[in-house]
């Protein structure tokens, strides 16, 4: 009986743990309506070293047209970021190049396509105030959301 508790018991855990590691996968989807699936996303600090964003557009417009990405930055520089995205250009995926500002980003992408970025949540605070923009040009104003950081 000990012995099928303990096995019960190491497979409950086990579950566990596969779910902690979903929750580091983010996923959400734009699409030709310029919309985001979602408008909040959380990770948690302690149990995610690194994340995984995965951004699916189930749209069917090709990218010059409506392109989408998810650029991640400090609330206070979305615009900005979003403005020198512009000047960046498709070829860079308008996002800002070596830019400090830019705490993740991903490349354009249309249609049908997927992209994801893996970044560290070492740098991330729980009192930040964090948001997520497609940088697309005109995109940003509508298709923005805010990323919440938990311990
Ligand atoms: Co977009």
């Amino acid at each position: 009986m000990t012995k099928l508790r303990n096995f019960l018991f190491m497979g409950l855990f086990g579950a566990a743990s596969v779910v902690n590691a979903d929750e580091c996968a983010l996923e959400i989807e734009g699409n030709d309506q310029l919309q985001f699936s979602l408008s909040e996303l959380s990770v948690s600090k302690s149990q995610c070293e690194n994340v995984t964003l995965t951004l699916k557009h189930v749209g069917q417009l090709p990218a010059q047209s409506m392109g989408h990405n998810w650029v991640l930055t400090e609330t206070a520089n979305k615009d900005d970021v979003a403005t020198a995205g512009i000047d960046a250009g498709l070829e860079n995926n308008y996002v800002p190049q070596n830019d400090d500002r830019v705490l993740a980003a991903t490349t354009v992408i249309g249609g049908g396509e997927e992209t994801s970025v893996t970044f560290s949540t070492a740098a991330l605070t729980t009192d930040g105030d964090y948001s997520y923009i497609c940088s697309f040009p005109g995109h940003s104003a509508i298709m923005a959301g805010k990323l919440i950081v938990t311990e």
